[in-house]
């Protein structure tokens, strides 16, 4: 604390990220990361030609990118808005939509990015608890609010909902714009991006930084209506002109346009899971059924956060949160299948 802080510095009570340490041979599964290398076409770009070119501005509307992603997802261009990872996509559109005189709504076990985005732009927030098994319920979705958001998978409990409960959620909530953040819908669930022609208060955030292994590069991206798209324009237009750098723009282009690479990626983390599953129940371990590239698991015989201290003197790191509710609980982002070998022997020993 310091005289010189504003009172905003002063309340903030910052996002607490998952660490980074540089540990040779650490198995690191506590940040949802690919353990794949991004696609080989993403690799051929850095070259010097397109590191020169990084003296001049990168296009501060990433059109080319804008195009790619609609082509993928049959939207137009105008329906999508692009950031530096998701993160900043969701920051924006907090600030873009949620700053109403109603409560914003979201699960009280969530990305626990939202309520520090919530504190930074003074907006007033409900946590409906989710049901006993960690799933949502969408019925306590339905009083007047200034919002709604969640992820699809939800984070941490991997747990995900279907469409079809999504589309009835919007057909009741039509006064406030509802977010579905996608971060880890490649691992299983199914998008709502095929629903923003019919809803124009949905916006669908997804990212680059799971699925196809650019957490590094920082990209995200949000689909919606075109009047959603001009408003998160304009905040970012307020803010930041050029929230990717150029090879940002073109790494995200080749990955998107690998497809095969991509889906090769996904297709062996699901099996990975489906494998780390098995093993974790036969060690007694309860796990919440995941549609994620990570698993939200509760050990029968160990305390948690001993396990994840004891998998850490193996180099294993995994995430342990401490919070109400699910701190009998740790989440395990899916790594090769050597890695969850190793981990599955680590634990067997425990
Ligand atoms: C639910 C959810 N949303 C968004 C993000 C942010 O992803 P990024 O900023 O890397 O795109 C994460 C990251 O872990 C997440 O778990």
């Amino acid at each position: 604390m310091s005289k010189f802080w504003s009172q905003v510095v002063r309340e903030l009570e910052p996002y607490v990220p998952g660490e980074q340490p540089q540990i040779d041979g650490l198995i690191k599964l506590n940040t949802n990361e690919s353990p794949y290398p991004p696609s080989p076409e993403v690799i051929k770009l850095m070259t010097h030609d397109a590191i020169d070119r990084l003296r001049l501005y990168p296009d501060p509307n990433s059109k080319k990118l804008k195009n790619t992603i609609a082509n993928y997802y049959d939207v137009t261009a105008e329906q999508v808005f692009v950031g530096n990872g998701s993160d900043e996509v969701l920051a924006l559109l907090f600030m873009a939509f949620f700053q109403q005189s109603k409560p914003l709504l979201f699960p009280d076990i969530s990305y626990s990015f939202y309520p520090v985005y919530c504190k930074l732009f003074g907006i007033e927030y409900k946590t409906p608890t989710l049901r006993d098994d960690f799933t949502i319920n969408f019925d306590d979705y339905a009083s007047e609010n200034g919002g709604i958001i969640f992820p699809n998978p939800n984070a941490p409990t991997a747990i995900g909902k279907p469409l079809a409960e999504i589309e009835a959620l919007l057909q009741k909530n039509t006064e406030s714009v509802v977010v579905v953040d996608e971060a880890y819908i490649d691992f299983g669930g199914e998008t709502a991006i095929s629903l923003v022609d019919k809803y124009p208060n949905l916006l669908v955030v997804q990212t680059l930084s799971k699925s196809r292994s650019l957490a590094g590069m920082r990209v995200g991206f949000a689909v919606g209506n075109v009047d959603l798209i001009t408003a998160l324009d304009r905040v970012k237009n307020s803010f930041n002109s050029y929230p990717l750098d150029r090879l940002a723009e073109a790494a995200t282009i080749a990955a998107f346009e690998d497809d095969a690479y991509f889906k090769a990626c996904r297709d062996k983390i699901i099996a990975t899971r489906e494998w780390t599953v098995k093993q974790l129940e036969a060690l007694g371990f309860n796990v919440l059924p995941s549609q994620a590239n990570f698993v939200f698991v509760k050990p029968s015989k160990n305390n948690a956060a001993e396990l994840a201290q004891k998998l850490r003197e193996h180099k294993i790191l995994v995430r342990y949160f401490g919070a109400a509710r699910i701190n009998e609980f740790l989440r395990i982002t899916i790594g090769t299948d050597e890695q969850m070998q190793r981990m599955v022997e680590v634990l067997k020993s425990a």
